[in-house]
């Protein structure tokens, strides 16, 4: 059988072609158009979102038996807000994850109704990406639009209404929408009071390995697949992405640098960090995680490479870098504000250190420094919590570079393990509707058969040694800073 897998991401859709044993059949990726109408907000149209996926399929399955195809699933963008009116139609773009605007409503949630409230009903406090300050965002600042809301959805959740007419999410995702009881798998009604909505405005939920429904026949038709194909529910990317790197059980950790940057820690157990530094999600297999993350990653690297220095060729760039470890240029990857740990929309993007020998190199390597040193904030916070980290998983589009790799490795003192496929969410996907399908039991079942590491990259005390030297340089700037970003805004 044959199973398709949709990372619904940021600047693409991702589709994936398995077959039952975990062989990538094939690869498709299509991408849309980012909205930045202001500065701080970001916004894509769902729209778009559903004709590129239509299309990437009908790409995807070109020459292969459709007959074979038994489900479909999804990794998708977390906490976007979609907003439908009574007819299903959409109603305004929707408000993506990385999307600053919602600092006043956030600062009611986390102050006037209070974080220990917010902790108490959802297990988490809120940052400007996540969905309830948006949904506060749209009652206070667009009243007729929130007026027209019959249906809320999450971006995934709005391809799978599209294929199957059932208006359905997952708990990973649910659980970043600050409305969601994660501890419990449910909404919370305090949570709604305080939105100013009603449950039946929000989609039912499953877990993520759960069939929600069968294509509808016309969709069955324009794709030429069998009016049996299963939709199982799907999972946030990074709960995705976890399933697709075998990022299952117990106090496994994967990191994904993709537009965004995380540091993903599953855990059999529900588990609160204390200053909600870290999100306390509901995992894909059916258990919990916790979650740092970073809003520019690998798009800080696409951004200096294609924005500023004007070239495609990110490898030539790299292969100038030499002095690993004694760079003394530093750059704070705050370019779209930052999310954990410092929960800052005004934060910026910041070099600093700069003399009159400093390089293209040195200014590229700080680039890619920058976001693991960034990364590592979040990592702090996970060991503050004694949680151990020897090894993780990497994957999204800069685990491609080998020498971004050794700068994680390093600088988190972790041995990075590699997969034999780094298409994290969009095989999570494939993955889930696989288990939805009954090929597999469970999704450790599917996780332990189909994941394999192919190497790994150690590191090396010298460099670790020269590496934490610097961090501890690096996290001295953004304290420095934070008082500027008021100013600058
Ligand atoms: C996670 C988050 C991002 C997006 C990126 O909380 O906001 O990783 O899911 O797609």
């Amino acid at each position: 059988m044959l199973y398709v897998g949709i990372d619904l991401g940021t600047s693409a859709v991702k589709l994936l072609l398995m077959d039952g044993e975990g062989n990538i059949k094939n690869i498709v990726s299509k991408e849309y158009p980012l909205y930045f109408p202001n500065p701080g907000w970001s916004e894509q149209r769902p729209e778009d979102w559903y004709e590129q996926s239509m299309a990437g399929m009908k790409e995807l399955l070109e020459g292969f038996d459709k007959s074979q195809v038994a489900g479909i699933s999804f990794g998708g963008q977390m906490h976007g807000l979609v907003i439908l009116d009574k007819d299903d139609n959409v109603i305004r773009p929707a408000l993506l994850w990385n999307d600053g605007r919602t600092f006043e409503e956030c600062d009611y949630l986390n102050n006037v109704i209070g974080k220990e409230k917010l902790s108490e009903y959802t297990a988490n406090i809120s940052f400007t990406g996540f969905t309830a300050p948006k949904i506060l965002w749209i009652k206070n600042k667009e009243p007729e639009n929130f007026a027209k809301i019959a249906k809320i959805m999450l971006p995934k959740d709005y391809i799978a209404y599209k294929l199957t007419g059932v208006h359905c999410t997952d708990v990973s995702d649910a659980s970043g929408m600050l409305i969601f009881d994660v501890k419990n798998r449910k909404w919370s009604k305090e949570m709604c009071d305080i939105c100013g909505i009603t449950e039946d405005q929000l989609a039912t939920c499953y877990e993520s390995y759960e069939a929600v429904g069968t294509v509808l026949p016309e969709i069955a038709a324009q794709l030429g697949i069998p009016e049996t194909v299963k939709v199982a529910a799907g999972a946030g990317d990074n709960a995705a992405a976890a399933v697709g790197t075998g990022t299952v059980g117990d106090g496994m950790c994967n990191i994904s640098l993709g537009t965004s940057g995380t540091i993903f820690i599953s855990s059999k157990n529900f588990g609160v960090d204390k200053y909600n530094a870290l999100h306390s999600f509901a995992h894909a297999d059916g258990s919990y995680h916790l979650m740092g993350c970073m809003l520019s990653a690998a798009s800080c690297n696409k951004w200096w490479m294609d924005e500023i220095i004007g070239t495609k060729d990110y490898a030539a760039e790299q292969k100038q870098i030499e002095k690993l470890g004694e760079n003394h240029v530093y750059f704070l990857p705050y370019l779209m504000g930052e999310r954990s740990p410092h929960n800052n929309p005004n934060a910026r993007g910041t070099f600093i250190g700069m003399t009159m020998d400093t390089t293209r190199a040195d200014m590229t390597q700080a680039v890619l420094e920058g976001v693991a040193f960034a990364l590592r904030d979040s990592f702090e916070v996970a060991k503050s919590l004694g949680i151990k980290i020897e090894r993780t998983k990497i994957c999204g589009g800069g685990a491609k570079s080998p020498l971004w790799k050794k700068m994680i490795a390093n600088i988190l003192n972790v041995k990075v393990d590699v997969i034999e496929s780094e298409e994290g969410p969009a095989l999570g996907g494939a993955m889930l509707a696989a288990v939805a399908c009954g090929e597999y039991a469970n999704v450790e079942e599917v996780a332990a058969k189909i994941v394999k590491v192919i190497d790994t990259v150690e590191p090396e005390a010298e460099l670790v040694a020269k590496y934490e030297e610097r961090y501890n340089q690096f996290k001295e700037i953004y304290p420095a800073c934070k008082p500027l970003y008021e100013i600058i805004k």
